[in-house]
């Protein structure tokens, strides 16, 4: 995998973001789950730049990943970071003293999450039952689990913007509820951990994170827009194209964890992660990405890979940030700005020819 300019600006403004609550993390261990994905990938690079250029002594970072969905790592193993194969729905055994623990693996797509139906299941529940466990064992300082903001399911709308209060609106048999009702599981595991034996857990729901290193066949709708989009084909809007999301951008969404993981005190809690002011349709994200590309692609509505994409596909989804604002939390990137982040990414990592790349906007 290729040096990026885009990812090594990223990752400056995430240290930058993270502030002096850095130093935390000096001369400790942390150990990731998930570490080979596209968020994953994120923080193993962000620990390297903060063991370059902030922390007295190098925190060093260990990930076990079973690269169901992963790819590869950005970051070459050496004293401070060492890759273990390993699938968390197994108990996992470590020798060192473990001080941060984030527990990013999953399966997130739902491309892939209807093929691993019961691997998606096993890795929100037995995987997060395992890393509290460790957590426990380990007496951590502090942990994440990545839920989702899928536990919402599909929101009433009085509740959108939707709080961390709101209990959700989740089908148990649904198309997608081997993800979110895993992760609900996963979130219950969490709390339970926390009231009985003071794991100090956090619960972060992201909110549609997306950025360089994402997969362009997991069919995340911006890669996939993206994908389309190069390999000469319509932008292909599922359904009507009314259903909205929340686009955050990787740098902003990475402060936010950062924020949560060193903060003190807020253990067995939830916290929605995103940027409420990025909220737009289907249609219209595919008449932005359009309007980037000069208006020189079509638009095409057609039916979803599987009922994940159509029977169920939540209306919208909109985060209520108030309790992470509370941390200094404030996302930055507007949502075209993000999409040519992805995209410059895009070419430079896949050394794209196609004639469309001459059409970009940059302004
Ligand atoms: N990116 C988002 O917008 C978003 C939104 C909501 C929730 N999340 C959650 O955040 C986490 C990371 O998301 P991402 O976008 O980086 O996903 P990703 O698919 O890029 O990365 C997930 C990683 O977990 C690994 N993994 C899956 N099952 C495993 C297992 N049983 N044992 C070990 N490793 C396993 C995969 O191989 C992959 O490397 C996931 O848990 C996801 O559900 C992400």
């Amino acid at each position: 995998m290729m040096a990026s300019k885009i990812i090594d600006e990223d990752v400056k403004n995430i240290a930058a973001g993270i502030g002096t609550n850095a130093g935390k993390l000096s001369g400790k261990t942390l150990l990731i789950t998930g570490g080979a994905g596209f968020l994953g990938n994120y923080f193993l690079l962000t620990i390297e730049f903060l063991n370059k250029n902030v922390l007295e002594k190098p925190c060093r970072a260990i990930s076990a990943d079973n690269f169901i969905t992963g790819v590869s790592y950005r970051v070459k193993e050496g004293p401070n970071f060492k890759a273990i194969k390993h699938d968390v729905k197994e108990p996992l055994k470590v020798e060192e003293d473990i001080d941060y623990l984030i527990h990013l693996a999953g399966i997130a797509s739902p491309r892939f999450y209807r093929k691993y139906k019961i691997e998606t299941i096993d890795v929100g529940t037995l995987g997060t039952k395992n890393m509290l466990e460790l957590a426990k064992e380990k007496n951590v300082k502090s942990m994440l689990f990545f839920s989702s903001s899928e536990v919402y399911g599909d929101p009433e709308p009085k509740f959108v913007p939707t709080p961390e209060g709101y209990n959700g609106n989740v089908s148990c048999i649904g198309p997608r509820s081997n993800y979110d009702e895993s992760k609900r599981l996963g979130e219950t595991f969490c709390r339970a951990y926390f009231e009985m034996h003071k794991v100090p857990v956090k619960m972060i729901r992201p909110f549609n994170i997306y950025g360089p290193g994402m997969r362009m066949d997991d069919y995340r709708v911006i890669p996939n827009f993206v994908a389309k989009i190069f390999n000469g084909e319509p932008i292909p809007v599922y359904g009507e194209g009314d259903n909205t999301r929340t686009f955050c951008y990787v740098s902003d969404a990475m402060t936010g964890f950062f924020k949560v993981l060193l903060a003190d005190n807020l253990n067995g809690e939830p916290f929605n992660v995103g940027n409420e002011d990025n909220e737009i349709s289907m249609e219209n994200l595919a008449k932005v990405m359009a309007e980037i590309f000069d208006n020189k692609v079509q638009i095409e509505k057609t039916s979803g890979l599987n009922d994940a994409y159509t029977t169920g596909d939540p209306k919208r989804r909109c985060p209520e940030l108030t309790k992470i604002r509370k941390l200094g939390y404030e996302p930055k990137v507007d949502l075209k700005t993000g999409i040519k982040r992805f995209i410059e990414w895009a070419i430079e990592e896949y050394k794209i020819k196609s004639p469309l790349v001459k059409s970009l906007r940059t302004t």
